[in-house]
């Protein structure tokens, strides 16, 4: 592969004909990345498993770790899974609140779809986004889609088609821009589960449908923190992960730190000089700020891959984060930064 095209989505009435060249790609077996309200995915014929081959090929991703498949309307989930009937009732509370929009089901498969998807697993992973473009494409294809993360194995994950074009340039036929991901954390992904009085929810990834957001539909189950060593449940999310190229150090406690001598520090602020913070503690190298000023964690969500990135490019020998508070999204950022932080 050479050249990687950049289709432009911005404009709403060419949408039709940019759907309809996504979709071309896709019926051939090619692959092409696609935004999402969450982030830019790398999308691929769910049901063709040499379609699927290629998505991990071109990500590097090892073969233990399943993609999520995009569905186009409820009645598509029935394609690839078989929702258990003592299960049935919260899966359709859960689909009616939160699709189309950045959750993740975690069901039994049907034998539909390959096994590459699922990396051998007996259940898939099912989402509808809701972002136009990737609803669209997967609406006109008529087919589900499978579409992890555009990014190159255990990277930053892309939130604008330029952080695409340099995970994956030359490596795909084609992008399409659709402009910065509105949430820009990764999907939240549950698997629910009958229990002996209200559903059981297993948090699988930590994202932005938050565990306060699904506590009415059943009780919350989070893993045990991983291990390098155990096989997390969610297989891809390893304990180093969306990981800079420069070393990243979460730091709780400001009076821990002890520059060294000709080394060039960077700092990922949480809200900057307004608030206490390590901001004016050190003369850092660079500064980016998640929530410039005011300390949104919404804000920090939208911004944090963007961020990441931004510093692993300003040259600096080694990255300085703040904690946030982990209620919320702050939940799904320090699961980001602790293993962004892990070598
Ligand atoms: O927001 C999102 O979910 C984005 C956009 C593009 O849709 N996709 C995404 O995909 O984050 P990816 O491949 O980067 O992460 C998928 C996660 C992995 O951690 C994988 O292990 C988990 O989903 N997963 C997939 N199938 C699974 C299954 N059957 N059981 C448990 N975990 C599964
Ligand atoms: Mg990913």
């Amino acid at each position: 592969m050479s050249e990687t095209r950049i289709i432009d989505a911005s404009d709403p009435a060419a949408q039709n004909k940019v759907v309809q060249e996504a979709v071309d790609l896709l019926e051939v077996g090619e692959l092409v990345a696609l935004p999402t309200e969450t982030v830019y995915g790398l999308a691929a014929d769910a049901l063709n498993p040499d379609a699927v081959a290629k998505v991990f090929a071109v990500k590097e991703r090892p073969e233990f770790d399943p993609l999520i498949v995009h569905v186009g309307s409820f009645e598509q989930v029935d394609e690839v899974a078989e929702v258990p009937d003592d299960i049935k009732e919260v899966v359709a509370k859960l689909m009616k609140a939160h699709w189309p929009g950045p959750l993740t089901l975690v069901l039994p498969k049907k034998d539909c779809v390959p096994d590459i998807v699922t990396s051998g697993l007996p259940s898939v992973a099912v989402r509808m986004s809701g972002h136009p473009v990737m609803k669209a494409v997967v609406r006109a294809l008529g087919r589900p889609v499978a579409a992890p993360s555009a990014n190159r194995f255990g990277r930053i994950s892309p939130t604008s088609a330029s952080a695409v074009e340099k995970e994956l340039s030359g490596r795909i036929p084609a992008i399409v821009d659709g402009g910065a991901c509105r949430e820009g954390l990764e999907s939240t992904i549950i698997r629910p589960e009958a229990g002996e009085k209200r559903p059981v929810l297993h948090i699988l990834r930590a994202g932005p449908v938050t565990k306060e957001m699904l506590q009415r539909f059943g009780k919350i189950e989070r893993p045990k923190r991983n291990r390098a060593s155990e096989v997390p449940e969610a297989p891809g999310q390893l304990a180093s992960h969306y990981a800079p190229v420069t070393p990243l150090r979460l730091l709780r406690d400001f009076s821990d730190f002890k520059p060294e001598e000709g080394k060039k520090y960077g700092l990922l602020s949480y809200c900057g000089a307004e608030k206490a913070g390590f901001i004016d503690g050190y003369d850092w190298a660079h500064v980016e700020q998640l929530s410039p000023g005011n300390g949104k964690l919404a804000e920090a969500a939208v911004r944090f891959f963007y961020v990441l990135r931004a510093l692993d490019e300003s040259g600096v020998d080694e990255i300085i984060a703040e904690p946030v508070s982990e209620t919320g999204l702050g939940v799904a950022i320090m699961d980001k930064l602790r293993r962004a932080s892990v070598r």
